[in-house]
């Protein structure tokens, strides 16, 4: 089959790794793709939001299956007009997507299908929301756009004079443009956080392997929120006991819930819960794969990617098997210097092979781009490097003995992925 991937992080990385194994696959794209993915697949330079130019495109190239693996495509309709051009997509409606692409939605989802998460109110008057800080005089207070903002909407307020400030940049100052019109201002939950990507063909729900990501940028959790600094899977506080909680009390009624509102979800569903004294609740659905939960996720997938996608599209997910090995994986993300903030691209990348590959390790490129032959930094998360193992301790001792072979200008990295809660 021809398969086409749309994205170009190391998230997308992993899921063209993930498939290039599926003996079905016969040839691969991705749509625009990175450096370390032009090393095993064909890419294609087009905008992930351009779905005239990426339909035109699978089909002029004969696409059978195409896969849509970020956000803002898929909130965009991506998959929808996959779909109305006849080429069948992995990826939620643009109507499934308001999962992620609302705060406001999935909030109310929530409450009106009795889903366990943080207490809420939400707010289109900035005097109105500052006047609930001042009367719930509660801190810290959680404070989030209500769109999508590359992981950056969500304000943790200490204190009033902060938690002011973040509504009025948010509402008034348009810090996140139209995503931040709308907020929702929450109570704080206190507990470890799990992620847990699930397949659901909007009938059945298979979890995968549960992981924890690393969101702040410097040791010890400080600094600020990114995208993810690095991942492992799978997450120690994710027993059994919980996982079957989370089952009956949140994966089954958000299927269902989806279902009432007309709104039948397909594709990755991802619940980023937290383990508070209370139980588990949900901070936040997303549409898509996790960045970088993929990365440790999807190398411990035994079964056939493309298999369970193609099942997942067609509604016959309970049909095929869905494994994953019993063993660890850890992930290190290798950042450009100041991100999340400023950076500067376009330096060298050593210590890789022809493939962007490392010795003992799987490297999933984010950011990168091939020039001349070398491969040179191309973003904020440059590469994610992982490594599984029998233990937590061997994948990442395994992890970090091949971050210590590449090497970039200004790199920064955490030293303590697998270690914080
Ligand atoms: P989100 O983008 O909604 O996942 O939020 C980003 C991060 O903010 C989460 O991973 C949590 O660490 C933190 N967070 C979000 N909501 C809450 C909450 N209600 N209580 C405590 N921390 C939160
Ligand atoms: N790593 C968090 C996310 O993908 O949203």
């Amino acid at each position: 089959m021809k398969v086409l991937v749309i994205g170009s992080g190391g998230r997308e990385h992993a899921i063209v790794l993930g498939l290039l194994k599926s003996p079905k696959v016969t040839e691969l794209w991705c749509a625009p793709g990175n450096g370390g993915i032009s090393a095993v697949a064909h890419t294609a330079p087009i905008n992930v939001m351009d779905k005239e130019g990426m339909v035109a495109f699978a089909k002029e190239k004969g696409i059978e299956f195409a896969v849509v693996a970020p956000d803002d495509p898929l909130a965009a309709g991506m998959a929808d007009a996959m779909e109305e051009a006849g080429i069948p997509a992995f990826g939620p409606s643009a109507k499934a997507a308001q999962i992620e692409a609302s705060k406001v939605f999935s909030k109310n989802l929530m409450k009106k299908y009795g889903i366990p998460t943080a207490a809420y109110e939400t707010f289109e008057d900035e005097d109105a929301a500052i006047a609930y800080l001042k009367a719930q005089n509660s801190y810290p207070a959680v404070i989030k756009a209500d769109g999508l903002a590359l992981g950056k909407g969500v304000i943790i307020a200490a204190n009033e004079a902060e938690a002011v400030e973040a509504v009025h940049e948010m509402m008034s100052e348009g810090k996140f443009g139209d995503s931040g019109r709308r907020v929702v201002i929450e109570e704080f939950l206190t507990g470890p956080e799990v992620s847990v990507l699930s397949f659901t063909d909007g009938k059945t729900v298979v979890p995968m392997i549960s992981s924890k990501d690393h969101k702040r940028a410097n040791d010890n959790d400080e600094g600020l929120n990114t995208g993810g600094m690095g991942t492992i899977a799978p997450n120690p506080f994710y027993t059994p006991e919980v996982a079957a909680e989370c089952m009956e009390k949140i994966f089954l009624p958000t299927i269902d819930a989806m279902n009432k509102e007309g709104r039948t979800f397909k594709g990755c569903l991802y619940f980023g819960l937290m383990i508070t004294p209370k139980g588990p609740k949900v901070i936040e659905y997303n549409c898509r794969f996790g960045d970088p939960e993929t990365q440790v996720v999807l190398p411990l997938l035994k079964s056939d990617l493309l298999e369970i996608m193609m099942a997942v599209q067609a509604g016959r997910l309970s049909e095929v098997p869905v494994e994953f090995s019993d063993e660890t994986a850890a992930c290190v993300v290798m950042a450009s210097g100041g991100y999340p903030v400023k950076y500067q691209s376009g330096y060298e990348i050593t210590g890789l092979d022809e493939k962007g590959q490392a010795e003992g390790v799987t490297v999933y490129h984010a950011g990168t781009k091939l020039v001349d032959g070398k491969f040179v930094t191309a973003g904020g998360r440059v590469l994610g490097v992982t490594a599984t193992g029998k233990t937590l301790d061997e994948a990442l001792s395994r992890a970090y003995a091949g971050v210590e072979k590449i090497h970039f200008t200004d790199v920064h990295y955490r030293h303590d992925i697998g270690r914080t809660k």
